[in-house]
């Protein structure tokens, strides 16, 4: 046999096998991250083979994609009732939550140095404040959320004081899928002149949002939970041209100076037909059928449920199985989901959500995060 005949050979057993392997798995992170829907992927090679130019340029090709950004960037503003000059595009929801805290609180220190958030925010967040609280002297007052992983806006609002800058809670949480009551946060924030931060990485494109109704004042969203690329992202501010903000990323006045960076066109424009694309707002049916399922057959089995009944989204749930090592069964099994705690072989940390709502650490190793969309037809096949 030729060694050319020999090498496709090989080729193709490999390909078959990682086909083989692939198809058994069902995927079961969304909330982590998710595959390009087939209308990024094409805006995506499109934009990457022919809009090499950079936006800034003031020549033909430079202004066409500077156009395309621009569409997009009202697009998203329309999205959640803003204005297109009030989007800045960062390279994901850490950046924007970033901005938005770090570059709104250092700028406006005269005005107090107390924030207010949640205990059960997503990392990034706990690490901004940390950093404010060590470095600049900031006081933070983590507020706990109830047992079933929500808040209650009334120990938010308790919490604000006079010198109280800005309030940051997200919107639906990462771990539990909880729908926090930004609706009352942000109308006593309104009423008190305290800026809001939402962080909306898990329910943008899955809940209605309206800055001006849930009076938010910063908001934060990412592409790749949304079937758009990863590396890309946004952040609104409300009247961003009369706000005070300091850059996080100083450059050369890109993004009205407040993020500097040539603008990532082909990212953009992916992430564009990502919020274009209607197919997420349009899969709550489906999803809530693959959760009441889900929650059936884990309680059927002897399971809990650590999510929320009520105010919660169905693409997320977090569950609790008998004699179960979560982070075996995360490691090795071929339903791929999460743990909430960061694992590494000498020492398995606790997730500080799961300990929030009250659970103990035992519990909080037998138990799994799994998030799901309807395009995935593999889980439902699997429950029915
Ligand atoms: C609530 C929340 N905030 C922020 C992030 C970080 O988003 P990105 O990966 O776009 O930086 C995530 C991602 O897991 C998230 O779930």
């Amino acid at each position: 046999m030729s060694k050319n005949i020999c090498l496709n050979l090989k080729k193709k057993r490999c390909l078959k096998y990682l086909f083989f392997i692939r198809s058994k798995m069902i995927y079961l992170d969304f909330a982590a991250s998710t595959p390009l829907l087939p209308s990024v992927k094409k805006e995506l090679f499109r934009a990457f083979e022919e809009e090499y130019a950079n936006p800034s340029s003031a020549h033909k090709l430079g202004r066409s994609s500077f156009e395309k950004i621009e569409k997009v960037r009202a697009f998203i503003a329309e999205s959640i009732g803003a204005y297109k000059s009030e989007i800045i595009f960062t390279s994901g929801a850490t950046e924007s939550n970033n901005l938005a805290i770090k570059g709104y609180v250092l700028a406006n220190q005269k005005k107090g140095k107390h924030i207010i958030t949640s205990s059960i925010e997503h990392k990034c967040i706990l690490s901004i404040c940390n950093f404010l609280e060590k470095e600049h002297g900031y006081e933070i007052t983590y507020i706990a959320p109830q047992k079933n992983g929500v808040m209650d806006a009334q120990d938010v609002i308790a919490a604000m004081r006079e010198d109280t800058v800005l309030v940051s809670i997200m919107h639906v949480n990462n771990e539990l899928g909880s729908i926090q009551p930004i609706a009352s946060i942000g109308q006593a924030c309104f009423e008190r002149d305290i800026r809001f931060h939402v962080d909306a990485a898990q329910s943008y494109k899955k809940l209605p949002i309206d800055v001006d109704e849930l009076n938010i004042d910063f908001l934060s969203i990412s592409a790749h939970k949304i079937y758009g690329p990863k590396g890309i992202g946004a952040l609104y501010i409300r009247d961003l041209r009369e706000t005070r903000i300091k850059p996080v990323i100083h450059g050369a006045g890109q993004e009205y100076g407040l993020r500097g960076g040539t603008l990532a066109t082909p990212l953009i424009l992916g992430f564009g037909a990502a919020v274009e694309d209607q197919t997420i707002e349009d899969s709550f049916e489906e999803v809530s059928k693959i959760n009441s399922l889900l929650r059936a057959k884990v309680i059927e089995i002897g399971g809990i449920i650590n999510s929320p009944e009520a105010h919660h989204i169905p693409h997320i749930l977090n569950i609790r199985l008998p004699n179960f090592d979560a982070s075996n069964f995360v490691t090795n099994s071929d339903f791929l989901c999460s743990q909430g705690s960061a694992c590494s072989s000498m020492n398995i940390e606790m997730s500080y959500v799961l300990r929030e709502i009250g659970l103990s650490f035992e519990e909080s190793q037998s138990s799994i995060r799994v998030s799901f969309n309807k395009f995935d037809k593999n889980i439902l096949n699997f429950l029915q």
